[in-house]
């Protein structure tokens, strides 16, 4: 807990974000206010539509050029292994369309996670006779022993967040990545509720894919993600058939000169009409913003946020998963009554608003809260819980 103080932290940031005074807004993983650059980059990039003789062929692919190299900065990659997709779903809809499953093999996942990585599985297992082992949320918090305890010979794929999207519980993706490459299973990760505020290494935790949509902690716009293919994995179906996956497709005079070759890496599968012109340079902005304050030190610095709330929270009644198993930035505040019925709607009258999943407040402030946020939050909680 010390060094967590000991670090840099980054002051309150709310002058980059859009966000009226009365407004305390803690609710990251629900879906991030866009920063001011970011809303700024898409008003530019609806202006250019207006006006298309300024739009080049170089546009086609030249901001989702810069876009897949800043996303592979931040899980260590690089942009040859990154595909530009339109949601979560997408990329784990591409790892599904590219793993085969065998009768009586098994896919495993945990309890109550969020569908985007659950329904593939489901449809596979169904086509392939195979089964889902689902892990039970275990009583000590501690999801990666019990992943691993349920992961064994037959398991094919494994198909897991970092962190649990309802109270923020983490599973040590390096231990698993190791495991499933002693057992020949696949890693799937959906990292939409960590990336771009706890810290992610390719190289480290070795996934065979990874997905992420962009709107919360990536800070982007809705529609926009990516999906990291690992190289070993670059010669597989796409989902479609675009021209733009197409080798030679920059050059538009000649497009009818039909290739079969795709573009070199995970590029063959990108969705089609990836460059969208307003969307793109959002991610752009957001991820330039991501890494001028360095992952890390937003990890950093939400933590000690969290174990502030946490810990006032627990004089309440209201308790949380342990630091040690925790992902910093994230907290599900636990009611042993359950939430009190019309609890929410009571904050948001008093311009406060949390997401309710399952028995848990999600509390998930950013970088545009300050301490009087928390103040307010508090003085908002007047319940008994
Ligand atoms: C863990 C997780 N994955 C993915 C998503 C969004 O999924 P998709 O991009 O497939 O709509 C959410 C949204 O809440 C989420 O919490």
């Amino acid at each position: 807990m010390t060094s967590i103080y000991a670090v840099p932290m980054i002051p309150c940031q709310r002058h980059l974000f859009d966000i009226p005074d009365e407004i305390i807004y803690l609710n990251c993983a629900y879906i991030s206010p866009l920063l001011k650059s970011v809303r700024q980059s898409g008003l530019t990039g609806v202006g250019r539509k207006s006006q298309p003789w300024q739009i080049t062929p170089e546009d086609f692919f030249l901001s989702s050029e810069r876009a897949r190299n800043l996303f592979a900065r931040i899980i260590g990659a690089t942009c040859d292994d990154i595909a530009l997709v339109p949601s979560a779903s997408y990329g784990l809809a591409i790892a599904m369309a590219n793993i085969e499953v065998k009768s009586g093999q098994n896919i495993v996942v945990i309890e109550d996670q969020f569908p985007s990585n659950v329904y593939p599985w489901r449809e596979l297992a169904s086509r392939e006779s195979a089964q889902i082992h689902t892990v039970k949320r275990p009583a000590d918090d501690n999801w990666t022993k019990a992943i691993k305890a349920t992961i064994n010979e037959q398991t094919r794929i494994v198909a897991l967040p970092n962190c649990h999207w309802t109270d923020g519980s983490l599973i040590d993706l390096i231990e698993i990545g190791a495991l499933c490459r002693d057992v020949g299973a696949s890693l799937v990760l959906d990292v939409t509720q960590s990336l771009g505020a706890l810290p992610f290494d390719v190289a480290a935790v070795k996934p065979d894919y990874l997905s992420c949509a962009a709107y919360k902690w990536l800070l982007g716009p809705y529609s926009m993600g990516f999906c990291y293919v690992a190289p070993h994995l670059q010669e597989g179906q796409p989902l479609e058939y675009s021209w733009m996956q197409r080798a030679g497709s920059e050059n538009f005079s000649n497009l009818v000169a039909y290739r079969d070759e795709y573009q070199i890496g995970a590029r063959r599968y990108d969705v089609g009409e990836h460059s969208n012109f307003a969307l793109m340079p959002m991610v752009i902005a957001a991820l330039e913003q991501l890494l001028a304050w360095k992952i890390q030190t937003i990890y950093d610095t939400l933590s000690a946020r969290n174990l502030y709330i946490a810990e006032r929270a627990s004089s309440l009644g209201l308790s949380s998963v342990s630091d040690q198993h925790r992902a910093g930035h994230f907290l599900g505040l636990r009611c042993k009554n359950g939430i009190p019925k019309g609890l929410l709607q009571r904050l948001a009258s008093r311009n406060v608003y949390v997401s309710a999943r399952g028995n848990s407040i999600r509390v998930t402030p950013h970088l545009w809260n300050s301490d009087s946020d928390i103040d307010r939050f508090f003085e908002a909680l007047d319940t008994e819980f």
